[in-house]
C-alpha cells in the first residue's frame, strides 16, 4: 500500500478511537471526508499517479474512503441517540457489594461494655501487656510472699518482667499518672499459664473499672454494677453480691447473675479500693475512696451468645466469625 494512504489510514483510526460524542464524529467526517478532507484529497491525486501504480492507489484509497465513511456513520449512530458520552457506567443498577470484614465478637463485647460505662462518665484507657511485678502485684497489695499470689499464676519474662495476669495493673498506672477524682475503664488482654481446654486459655480478655472520688461508697458500686448488668443482660436480670476476698479491695464481693436454668453464675469481682493500694500510688487513703471491679470478656460473650467452647474465639474460623455481623 502507498505510504501516504497508510499514514492517513493510521491517523484516521487513532482519531476514531478518541471519538466520544456525535460532534467528535462529525468533525472527524469533515476533516477526512469533507470537500477538503484528507481522504478526499487523496482521491483527487489519483490522476497524478503514474499509470502502473494508479490502479492499486485508486483501489486502496477508495477502500479507505469506504471504511472511514462507514466508521463515521457508525459513530454518529452510536452517539446521536444519547447526545453525550457512551454510557459505560449505569448508576441505576444495584451496586456490587465489596467483601468486608467484621468486628470480632470479643471486640464487639468490649465495645458494648465500654459504651455502657462511657454513658456513666467512665473513660476507656489502655495499659501495657508486659508489666512489672509492682503493677501486677505489689501495688495491688499482693506482696511477693503473699499466698494469694498463687491464685494469679503468671508468665515471667527473662528480664524480670511479666505478662500481666489481670487488668488491675491499669488501676495502678492511671492513679500514678493522674490526680483524683477519676473514672476509668480498662479493657485488654491478660495471660495465665493455664492448660487450654473448652473453658481455659493462656490468653483472655478482661475489663477493669475504677472510680475514685471523695465520697465514693460501696452503694455507688452496687448501683453502677446493677445498672450495667441489666443493660448488658436484660432489664429483668437478677443480680447477687456475695462476700469474697481480693487483696486489692476491702470489702470485696463476687457478683452473680441468674441465668436461665443454669442458676446463679459468677460474672465479676469487685470491691472498695484497699487503703494500701492508695498508699502505693501516693493517694491519701484518708481523703479518697473508690471502688474497682474486673470482669472476663470471654465469659460474658459466651453466656450472651450461647458459645460453649472458648477456643472458638481464637481459631479464626470464618464459619464461626461470620455469625457475628
Ligand atoms: N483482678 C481480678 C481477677 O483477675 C478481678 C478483680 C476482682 C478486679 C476485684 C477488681 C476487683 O478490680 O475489685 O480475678
Amino acid at each position: 500500500m502507498d505510504p501516504a494512504i497508510r499514514a492517513i489510514e493510521d491517523e484516521f483510526k487513532s482519531r476514531l478511537a478518541a471519538v466520544r460524542t456525535a460532534a467528535d464524529a462529525e468533525s472527524l467526517r469533515v476533516e477526512f471526508l469533507g470537500r477538503q478532507g484528507k481522504i478526499t484529497e487523496l482521491l483527487g491525486r489519483i490522476r497524478e499517479i503514474p499509470s502502473e501504480e494508479r490502479k492499486a492507489f485508486g483501489r486502496d484509497s477508495n477502500a479507505l474512503k469506504a471504511l472511514a465513511a462507514a466508521a463515521v456513520e457508525e459513530a454518529l449512530g452510536r452517539f446521536e441517540s444519547t447526545g453525550g458520552p457512551e454510557p459505560y457506567f449505569d448508576e441505576s443498577l444495584p451496586g456490587i457489594e465489596p467483601p468486608s470484614g467484621r468486628v470480632h465478637p470479643l471486640t464487639q463485647t468490649i465495645h458494648e461494655i465500654t459504651r455502657i460505662f462511657e454513658k456513666l462518665g467512665f473513660e476507656t484507657v489502655r495499659g501495657p501487656e508486659i508489666e512489672t511485678e509492682f503493677h501486677n502485684f505489689t501495688a495491688l497489695n499482693i506482696p511477693l510472699d503473699h499466698p494469694s499470689r498463687e491464685g494469679f499464676d503468671t508468665f515471667y519474662t527473662d528480664g524480670g518482667q511479666l505478662l500481666r495476669s489481670q487488668t488491675s495493673t491499669v488501676q495502678i498506672r492511671v492513679m500514678q499518672e493522674r490526680k483524683p477524682p477519676l473514672r476509668v475503664l480498662a479493657p485488654g488482654r491478660v495471660y495465665r499459664p493455664d492448660t487450654v481446654d473448652a473453658s481455659h486459655s493462656f490468653m483472655f480478655h478482661q475489663v477493669e473499672g475504677l472510680m475514685v472520688d471523695e465520697k465514693t461508697t460501696f452503694s455507688d458500686l452496687k448501683g453502677i454494677l446493677h445498672l450495667f448488668l441489666r443493660q448488658l443482660f436484660g432489664r429483668d436480670t437478677k443480680v447477687r453480691f456475695r462476700p469474697h476476698f481480693f487483696p486489692f479491695t476491702e470489702p470485696s464481693v463476687e457478683v452473680d447473675i441468674q441465668w436461665g436454668t443454669k442458676g446463679w453464675l459468677e460474672i465479676l469481682g469487685a470491691g472498695c479500693v484497699h487503703p494500701n493500694v492508695f498508699t502505693a500510688v501516693d493517694y491519701d487513703p484518708k481523703r479518697w475512696q473508690g471502688f474497682a471491679f474486673g470482669l472476663g470478656v470471654e465469659r460474658i460473650a459466651m453466656l450472651r451468645h450461647g458459645i460453649s467452647d472458648i477456643r472458638h474465639f481464637y481459631e479464626n474460623d470464618i464459619r464461626f466469625l461470620r455469625q457475628f455481623p
